[in-house]
């Protein structure tokens, strides 16, 4: 079956791809827009809303204490009020609520209260949080062997560590959400998220409703990346809040710099490293202490940290090895989910370590990875067993068809020969393995509803949400094939929390894993309702009875599945059918940090050569080469679009986008003048992707591998790339700090050639 394109591919192009923004609004709805904490933490004296009120186009203004039911918006801990009670936690949290006419009105009106808060230091940095023993809970730590033992006896040893900051989502589509007001006070929201369902809680919670009451639609979202995980729940809180107070239907969306002010971003890390290695670089024993600096607010920090953690040993075996966690709280955003979980944070530490191995030893790095690489059976840190790894013969065939040995070489010789160029380039090999499950292990469930009309035609809805990764086309694909019917036949319907309750977030990659079994399902059950009634209507066996090609084979009979459809319909056949799938297998203790924490896990390895113009930091990409392993791929192109754009996600995290808090809290790069994504011009000038053949050897929906959050690891290559590049041949390594922008990648340049 050859694989449909993304089905808003061209709305999407064209901008007539409804966002939630988009949606027509009743007459007299009305915009909000939240008053922001000035003072990253203090008590709240008093507010004087006088001048917001009195201000043009203003409906009503509302504090913490017109919430009569629940002020919390927090998808964990409930610690995070919608509207501040009476301290503030950070610049940028919401403290009183502005119902106006307009968008620009609501944002106008919530500048002109005065505030009066009592200023208390903030903790803002790691250290500050050390210091203050300001954490959400006691660290957490994976043990396995003995790594104190193991240091001790190894012939070499090396410590040392990176700092690696945060990441802004840069959604193209902001946050945004809509209340309308339904009979006896129940509510419909359209809202911007990847969790409907836990929208739908929070706005119970928040009008003293019970779920029922309350119906989630998402049609899509103009991306997520995390950052619609939980970040969405406020803005649908104050909605529904506005939308019963005033009788009218309200909307929110945030503006680009209030969206960066108020919400979560990916955590920023401190990670400490002592290892212990022998003369090939092999890894005997491994120390780790991670530093999260998680924000104000739990959120989903323990575990995005705990995750971080579950990939500290990323594709290597490590024999005796200690892994200690500290979940820090700052007074700044509530960092909160970001692709990858923490994966990226965990895997961009050991991949360091390993570099810093192969330069002590002056061997090619790829050699010191290889050296290390899982071995089917080899144990995790957390004790579970690697049944599935490909890694091996996975970096092998990248190796050889990306050139990676005369070019390594070649570059090595550079750097030699030419120790005073200017431009300079770097090159790196670095794998990936990433695991696929919810640690959370009850989310890992999924349904669906699947319905045919009469005519033949099939209506498709199930629990996960369209942001862009091409989900819904996958799933439809699924519903196609299952039935045996033209891909045409299917319509993609927005997720509806009225259609397929108590869902779990489009999040941890798992989407078409999960919905696309629980869609195969539904399907299934149709179908097979469909062949007993055949059987028994055109007295053949069961097994004469086939669906394919939008045709059902009925003994030697052939008639269009509408034909079939239609006299099901007059027989009374119901046509309608709910799916449900539940991961198998996994079992995971997190506290004491051992169990199957993962399904599965997908795989995949990157090269990225570099150039360093060494006079001003500035910097290219030349060359990608990417094999990645999604198993069977349920559709290439999606999959190779999620590869690409991870990956330059990926290196944008660790190159130019760089998130500055001045010391008063403040965060300083709140615009696209001052945070920098990668543009298109910033994407390798050759790029290369291929997916490794392979079929995920445990039974998952054709048996495919999640594809979203993993590729985006694979951006680690081009920070070593750079760091390779900066590194001076006398063997001293350029231990960057992520983000290499241009500017750290000149400073570091300059102190290792003694200039600094
Ligand atoms: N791709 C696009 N285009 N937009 C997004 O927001 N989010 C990523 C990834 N790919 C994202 C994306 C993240 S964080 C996750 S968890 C997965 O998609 C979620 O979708 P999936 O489970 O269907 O892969
Ligand atoms: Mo993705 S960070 O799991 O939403």
């Amino acid at each position: 079956m050859s694989a449909p394109e993304h089905d808003a591919a061209t709305l999407h192009v064209t901008g007539r791809a409804r966002y939630t923004d988009d949606i027509p609004m009743p007459a007299g709805a009305l915009h909000l827009a939240f008053g922001l904490s000035d003072v990253a933490c203090g008590t709240l004296i008093n507010i004087d809303l006088a001048q917001v009120r009195a201000a043009r186009g203003v409906v009503a203004v509302l504090c913490a204490k017109n919430l009569k039911h629940s002020n919390d918006v927090s998808p964990s801990a409930h610690d995070e009020p919608l509207l501040a009670i009476d301290r503030v936690h950070y610049i940028g949290q919401p403290m009183f609520l502005v119902i106006a006419d307009t968008h620009t009105n609501a944002r106008r009106a919530a500048r002109l209260a005065k505030v009066e808060i009592d200023a208390h230091p903030p903790i803002l940095s790691i250290d500050q949080a050390l210091a203050a023993h300001s954490q959400f809970e006691d660290p957490i730590i994976f043990n396995k062997g003995n790594a104190k033992q193991a240091l001790k006896t190894a012939p070499r040893r090396l410590t040392g560590v990176i700092d690696m900051g945060g990441q802004e989502h840069f959604y193209l589509e902001g946050q945004a959400a809509a209340a309308l007001p339904q009979d006896n006070g129940d509510v419909l929201i359209h809202s911007s998220t990847q969790h409907p369902s836990e929208v739908q809680h929070k706005v119970a919670e928040t009008l003293g409703l019970p779920f029922n009451a309350v119906r989630v639609e998402t049609r899509r979202m103009g991306g997520g990346f995390g950052g619609k995980e939980s970040q969405a729940n406020a803005l649908a809180c104050a909605c529904a809040v506005a939308a019963i107070h005033t009788g009218r239907a309200c909307k929110m969306r945030y503006d680009r710099d209030d969206d960066m002010m108020i919400t979560g971003k990916r955590h920023d890390f401190r990670i400490k490293y002592t290892v212990g290695f022998d003369p090939d670089g092999r890894i005997l024993g491994l120390e780790m202490i991670h530093y999260c600096r998680a924000g104000w607010a739990q959120d989903l920090s323990l575990p995005v940290a705990d995750r971080a953690m579950l990939h500290s040993d990323n594709a290597y075996n490590l024999p005796d090895v200690r892994i200690t966690s500290h979940r820090l709280k700052t007074n700044t955003q509530s960092a909160t989910a970001f692709r990858g979980f923490g994966g990226p944070q965990g895997v961009l530490a050991i991949e360091r370590v390993i570099d810093e191995i192969a330069h002590d030893l002056s061997l090619d790095p790829l050699n010191v990875r290889r050296k290390n690489f899982y071995k089917n059976g080899d144990v995790t840190p957390y004790h579970m067993t690697i049944e599935d790894s490909v890694i091996a013969p996975l970096v092998e065939q990248l190796r050889i068809s990306a050139d990676y040995d005369t070019r390594y070489a070649e570059i090595c010789a550079e750097h030699r020969d030419n120790p005073n160029a200017i431009l300079r380039r770097g090159i790196a090999l670095t794998p990936v393995k990433f695991g696929i499950s919810f640690t959370l292990t009850h989310l890992n469930q999924a349904g669906a509803l699947v319905h045919i009309y009469s005519d033949g035609s099939v209506h498709l809805n199930h629990g996960g949400t369209e942001m862009g990764q091409g989900l819904f086309t996958k799933v439809a694909s699924i519903a196609a094939r299952t039935l045996g019917v033209a891909y045409s036949r299917i319509k993609i319907t927005a997720t509806d929390t009225a259609k397929v309750p108590n869902t779990s977030a489009t999040a941890a990659s798992s989407g078409s894993d999960l919905n696309g079994m629980a869609v195969q399902n539904a399907c299934l059950t149709l179908r097979k309702r469909l062949t007993e009634f055949a059987a028994l209507h055109f007295n053949v066996p069961p097994e004469g009875i086939e669906f394919s090609k939008d045709h059902v084979q009925i003994g030697a009979d052939r008639i269009p599945f509408a034909q079939l459809i239609s006299l099901a319909y007059q027989h009374r056949i119901s046509l309608s059918a709910t799916g449900f799938y539940a991961t198998p297998k996994i079992q995971w203790d997190r506290m004491s940090g051992q169990g199957r924490a993962f399904f599965y896990f997908a795989y995949g390895a990157a090269v990225s050569e570099v150039v360093v113009d060494t006079l001003s930091g500035e910097n290219r990409i030349l060359r990608t080469d990417i094999l990645h392993d999604v198993g069977r791929s349920l559709n290439p192109a999606l999959d190779i679009g999620q590869i690409e754009g991870g990956y330059v996600q990926g290196a944008g995290w660790l190159t130019t986008e760089e998130l500055v808090w001045d010391d008063t809290g403040r965060l300083r790069t709140h615009a696209p003048s001052t945070y920098k994504i990668p543009a298109c011009s910033d994407r390798p000038r050759i790029f290369n992707v291929d997916l490794f053949d392979n079929e995920n050897t445990e039974d998952t929906i054709y048996r495919s591998k999640a594809v979203g959050e993993p590729p985006f690891m694979l951006g680690i290559s081009a920070f070593l790339a750079l760091s390779h590049a900066i590194s001076m041949p006398n063997g001293q390594y350029a231990t960057l700090q992520a983000p290499a922008t241009a500017e750290n990648l000149l400073m570091r340049y300059c102190a290792l050639r003694g200039q600094g």
